[in-house]
């Protein structure tokens, strides 16, 4: 315990000092010596270390932010007998209670994505309505082009307008992950810190954008360069939103799906390899599977996706421990993707990153030859690009080394050193990156050599959407 106490220390680098608790007394709070012996009242989690330096005295708070939010996959979500919309996010009985009972007419404040207002809108207003919810719809045009602090602003003016009791009437998001990211940024913003409850509706934000605690907007042409990590009360995950996206934003999401199968999980790896397309095809709307007859593979896969995903995240939520295996694919990927928006979705970029990144690993022989060509198959079956002309060595050279100034001088990079296994490394060299690159250029950017029929169509940059 005490080696504990010492080591937080020795992280936290707290200067040594006079440790006091804070105790709470009839809505007092006091200093006490934590020596000193007895105390009647509540004690605060925060502590004061106050010192004397030449500097003069001083007082040091360290005070635990804990940040409780629960993630429900849950079906018929827009149903009016399901009330996980509106009381989801109570987990006190007693509160529940008390909220069920009231009179006082619920109020609710609800950002929709555009295309997504196009095609649930009427069933969110009916829901609201049959509910007698006091509520404002916004529907915005929340596009990558569009992710900026003019979209937070515009939303925090309606939510102004509109007025909402901060503790007690969360703001709903209901899109994509861009949409949830804005929407999560504004309501860290109102009033210092509004809650908010995030419903994803395309593939990538099911697994991955509605899991943890990141807002951001773009900023000065770089991605995601303002934000906050606030974590939403809470998720509700409804899969029957994915038959509407279309088939290439699925692939865009089963990226980032194939990415924690890489990291962490060999079955889910196969999984994809073997179902992914049918994945694809049935949209994630099946429930059960055709031909193996095993448990439905959309469940197990969005479950094992946002199981591996929470493991990582949840003892990480602001991003302190900079050895993040959520990180593969996503060291050369931002600057790819803002140097050709919109031509490249987030999750394809992310590929385009982790099949470069897969070449490296093979290159240092942590994975064969053979394994590198079933994970390259398996990105093409999901319909993922797997090279990109833009994403040139210099391009790589130079995320990289904005990377670097931002990770503390050392590169970390998460590498698969198998299927389902990674670690992180910080020694790749120069010449293995270099090497890996024109292996994967000879290989990749015609895609004949290794029999790869689809390449051609995998290495445009101007897919165009469904
Ligand atoms: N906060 C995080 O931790 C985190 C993690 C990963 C990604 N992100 C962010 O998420 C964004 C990408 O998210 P995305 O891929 O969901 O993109 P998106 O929000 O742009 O949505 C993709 C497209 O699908 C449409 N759409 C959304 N739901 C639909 C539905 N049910 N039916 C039909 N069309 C639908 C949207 O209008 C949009 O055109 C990026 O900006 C990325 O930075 C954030």
């Amino acid at each position: 315990m005490e080696a504990i106490k010492q080591n937080m220390d020795e992280e936290q680098q707290i200067p040594k000092g006079t440790e006091l608790r804070l105790v709470q007394v009839k809505g007092t709070w006091t200093r006490q010596r934590v020596s000193s012996h007895g105390h009647n009242g509540r004690v605060s989690a925060a502590n004061i270390y106050e010192s004397t330096s030449s500097h003069g005295t001083s007082w040091t708070v360290v005070s635990p932010i804990t940040f409780t939010f629960t993630i429900t996959q849950t079906h018929d979500l827009l149903n009016p007998s399901n009330d996980t919309l509106l009381m989801g996010h109570i987990r006190d009985p007693k509160q529940l209670e008390d909220f069920r009972s009231s009179t006082k007419p619920i109020k609710r404040f609800v950002v929709m994505d555009e295309t997504v207002y196009s095609l649930y809108g009427s069933q969110v207003t009916d829901y609201l309505e049959a509910r007698n919810v006091l509520y404002r719809i916004l529907p915005l045009p929340t596009t990558e082009e569009n992710k900026s602090m003019d979209m937070v602003l515009k939303i925090l003016d309606e939510v102004h307008r509109f007025g909402i009791e901060r503790r007690t009437e969360p703001i709903i998001g209901i899109g994509g992950g861009v949409c949830l990211d804005i929407v999560g940024l504004a309501a860290s913003l109102y009033r210092r810190r509004t809650p908010y409850i995030r419903v994803p509706t395309t593939l990538l934000s099911y697994i991955d954008a509605s899991v943890g605690a990141k807002t951001g907007v773009n900023f000065a042409n770089c991605k995601n360069k303002l934000g906050t990590y606030i974590a939403p009360v809470a998720v509700f995950l409804d899969r029957a939103f994915i038959q509407t996206v279309p088939r290439r934003h699925i692939s865009n999401g089963l990226a980032e799906m194939l990415k924690m199968a890489l990291m962490k999980h060999r079955c889910l790896f196969e999984l994809l390899e073997t179902k992914g397309r049918f994945l694809l095809d049935s949209k994630f709307q099946s429930t059960e599977d055709p031909i193996g007859k095993c448990a439905d593979p959309a469940s197990v896969s969005t479950q094992l996706a946002i199981e591996t995903m929470l493991e990582e995240l949840a003892p990480n939520l602001w991003e302190d421990d900079l050895d993040r295996l959520v990180d593969f694919g996503h060291l050369i990927s931002p600057e790819l993707e803002m140097k050709v928006l919109p031509c490249l979705l987030h999750g394809e970029a992310v590929n385009i990153d982790m099949s470069f990144m897969v070449y490296v690993s093979c290159e240092r022989g942590m994975l064969t030859e053979v394994e590198k060509l079933r994970i390259i198959h398996c990105m093409l079956r999901l319909e993922l690009p797997v090279w990109h002309q833009d994403c040139n060595f210099a391009l790589l050279q130079k995320a990289l080394s904005e990377r670097l100034q931002h990770s503390g001088g050392l590169l970390r990079m998460p590498l698969p050193t198998g299927l389902g296994r990674a670690e992180i490394f910080n020694d790749i060299s120069n010449d293995t990156l270099y090497k890996a690159y024109e292996k994967w250029c000879d290989d990749l950017s015609t895609g004949t050599e290794l029999g790869f029929p689809n390449i051609s169509q995998h290495k445009n940059d101007s897919k165009s959407v469904e």
